[in-house]
């Protein structure tokens, strides 16, 4: 038989990104856009607020019809809404064949197998999986950008999330296995790579601690940028604070979730912070790298959260200047110490809360955005625009999006640019032009 069919639906963060990958890694099928055509369907899930597991369940019934049609198709579901609920969504959803868990993709061409041999639905959500992390890594022609994942779960406890329970304990991958696919990577053409992590700042393995990771990392020939993400405040030193300095692949730009600027608020979300703290590590962080680019994520309607809490997290977006935040509404997940917390904010309060943060937010980035313009930076162009195919996109060092003229020959180089105009998301700019001699110059 030829190969199959296989058609993902991806939701959720970067890992789950990277874990789709990993999916379309191991079972070595041919992708389709098209349902109808699939003999594998997989969804891979969010957990991390309450309308991510919606999306899962309303993805999940619209396979029903598609399965009732084909009945030898195999519907699997997997991620963070399959650890989470396991058997209970074979129950549920009597046309579901397969649950696997987070750490179980490995084990997915032998389960599915099982699943058509034996005629039975299986489910799969074991943390003990070994040798997680041995996979050839996706690559899909002509990307200049990939994630390579160094560490699965997490070993903190901040009482909203929901990360810990579904993804198990902090695992960190041995250097060794992280050299190996980022090389055969930037084989393939990746001039970035991302290291992940849930809290990749606190990667460790043996004597070598994240500063020495991204040293060792910024030893391979031909990779141009080094990012990392998510990166816990707590976790940072000043050995770390040097290497990112040093190391010149490293990119200026820090992704560092504060979740709040009350300390009433970060003390019952268990982050082992103060604001104070926060902004004291963002200052060494800045004294060491002057022009870095920092965002962050902000929970409102925490349970508790007064006015005058909300009012303090607004004084430390405006007194930290970040380049950007994801900003959400808190949402109780099962599991979690702050689903249990009585004294929850009302959901008009919070909505109120979360546009008034955005919408300030906004103001800051778009100021920040205008005031590159006349500036140069290097850009590493990732392919064509989308909606023009005679100007190319790619992103500055500081993680900005960048969209100028130019041919798909400028993709996976590192071009001088220099910006024209800012805007909320993006920025635009000019190719200048004799590379060489400009950089010569200055
Ligand atoms: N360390 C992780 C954090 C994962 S969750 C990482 O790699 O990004 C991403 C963000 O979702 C968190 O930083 C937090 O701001 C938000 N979040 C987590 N649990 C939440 C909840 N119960 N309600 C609302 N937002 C939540
Ligand atoms: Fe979640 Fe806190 Fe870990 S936000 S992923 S428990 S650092």
């Amino acid at each position: 038989m030829g190969k199959k069919y296989l058609y993902l639906e991806t939701y959720g963060c970067q890992m789950n990104v990277y874990d789709s990958d990993k999916v379309r890694s191991v079972l070595d099928a041919e992708l389709t856009n098209d349902p109808g055509k699939a003999d594998i369907v997989i969804i891979n899930t969010c957990a991390i607020r309450e309308k991510a597991d919606q999306k899962a369940f309303s993805s999940l019934g619209r396979f029903k019809h598609l399965k009732v049609r084909k009945p030898n198709m195999i519907l699997g579901v997997g991620g963070c809404v399959a650890q989470l609920y396991g058997e209970r969504l074979l129950e549920n959803f009597p046309h579901l064949d397969l649950v696997f868990g987070t750490r179980t993709i490995p084990l997915l061409p032998e389960l599915i197998s099982r699943v058509e041999r034996e005629k039975r639905r299986r489910v799969e959500i074991s943390f003990d999986v070994e040798e997680v992390f041995e996979f050839e890594p996706y690559h899909e022609e002509g990307r200049v950008t990939a994630f390579v994942s160094v560490q699965q779960g997490c070993n903190k406890r901040c009482s909203y999330c929901i990360v810990p329970h579904v993804r198990g304990e902090e695992t960190n991958r041995a250097v060794g296995d992280i050299l190996n696919e980022t090389n055969k990577l930037v084989k393939k053409g990746v001039r970035e790579v991302t290291l992940i992590g849930q809290t990749v700042n606190s990667w460790k393995r043996g004597e070598y601690k994240f500063g020495d990771l991204l040293k060792i990392v910024g030893e391979i020939e031909e990779l141009l940028r080094i990012r990392f993400t998510t990166s816990y405040p707590r976790d940072f030193t000043k050995k770390l604070i040097e290497s990112i300095r040093d190391v010149p692949q490293v990119c200026h730009h820090l992704h560092l979730p504060v979740q709040s600027g009350s300390n009433r608020v970060l003390e019952r979300m268990g982050r082992t912070y103060t604001r104070e703290w926060y902004i004291d590590i963002i200052k060494r962080i800045r004294d060491a790298v002057p022009d870095m680019a920092v965002t962050t994520d902000i929970i409102v309607g925490f349970p508790g959260e007064t006015e005058s809490d909300f009012e303090d997290t607004m004084r430390l977006l405006e007194e930290v200047g970040f380049d950007g935040t994801f900003s959400f509404k808190f949402s109780p997940r099962p599991e979690t110490p702050a689903a249990e917390y009585y004294d929850s904010v009302s959901d008009k309060t919070a909505g109120r809360r979360l546009t008034e943060l955005q919408e300030f937010q906004r103001e800051i980035t778009v100021k920040k955005n205008q005031s590159r313009v006349g500036e140069i930076e290097e850009v590493l162009i990732e392919g064509e625009s989308k909606n023009d195919p005679n100007w190319v996109t790619g992103r500055t060092s500081h993680n900005r999006i960048v969209n100028l003229p130019g041919g798909a020959d400028l993709r996976g180089k590192l071009a001088r640019v220099e910006i024209t105009e800012g805007f909320q998301n993006s920025l635009r700019g000019r190719l200048i032009e004799n590379q060489k001699e400009v950089s010569h110059v200055s």
